[in-house]
């Protein structure tokens, strides 16, 4: 690695392109393990679905554009933390405490930040809990550690962050109007997921109660 500027097409930038889908797909895979043996233990459903992407190159460079840095192998490394993009969407929201401390859980991760936009939703409205965490791989008979992005959400959660994103939560130039009412919309859905909880609690309780 040195400080030289990465173009598109540099080897060095591929190296970190390949280093990071193959990690992908070992965490994609280790996810779908740990889901799986928590379901059968727990006989229990948390999650509704979990989306991957690997983010290009173009947006890389976009990224550290934006935050002023020149495009090189260390800035990439030191500043931009979501190359590998999971999304873990849970049906309710204990299955998404559920989900965050069975990845903690695992010490062949390292936590290196935490934001619980659950509990301190943005200035947007919007709620999800995020983990970046490193996982060492091995290639070429060496351990590197790769850092990836997980954001644990429930799908109420998920419907206002796709829709948010579809109606443009990064226009600057949104009027302070509609972001209000994007605003209120995810505070109901707070309240909906606390609702949904509820009415959850109470239909296995009358089940318990009726077997
Ligand atoms: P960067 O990672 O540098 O972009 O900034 P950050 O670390 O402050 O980002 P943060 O952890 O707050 O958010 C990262 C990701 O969360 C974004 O790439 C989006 O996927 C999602 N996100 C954050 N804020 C919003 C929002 O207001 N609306 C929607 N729809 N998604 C958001
Ligand atoms: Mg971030």
């Amino acid at each position: 690695m040195n400080g030289t500027e990465l173009k598109l097409n540099d080897k060095a930038f591929d190296d970190i392109m390949l280093k990071h889908s193959l990690a992908l797909k070992m965490l994609e895979t280790e996810l779908k393990i740990m889901i799986q043996n928590y379901e059968y233990t727990n006989n229990c459903n948390p999650v509704d679905h979990v989306k991957s992407r690997l983010k290009s190159k173009e947006s890389i460079i976009h990224k550290l554009e934006k935050k002023n840095y020149p495009i090189t192998s260390e800035n990439i490394v030191k500043h931009v933390h979501d190359i590998i993009g999971v999304r873990i969407v849970c049906s309710f929201i204990n299955d998404v405490y559920d989900i965050i401390d069975l990845i903690k859980q695992n010490t062949k991760y390292t936590i290196t930040e935490e934001k619980d936009y659950i509990s301190n939703p943005k200035d947007t409205g919007y709620i999800s809990y995020h983990i970046i965490l490193k996982m060492p791989i091995f290639l070429d008979g060496e351990e590197v550690e790769i850092e990836a992005e997980i954001q644990v959400r429930t799908i109420a959660m998920d419907f206002w962050a796709s829709l948010d994103h579809k109606i443009g939560y990064k226009l600057d130039d949104m009027p302070d109007e509609l972001r209000k009412e994007m605003y209120l919309c995810a505070k109901e859905i707070k309240e909906l997921d606390k609702q949904m909880f509820k009415i959850k609690k109470k239909a296995e309780k009358y089940k318990r109660e009726h077997k």
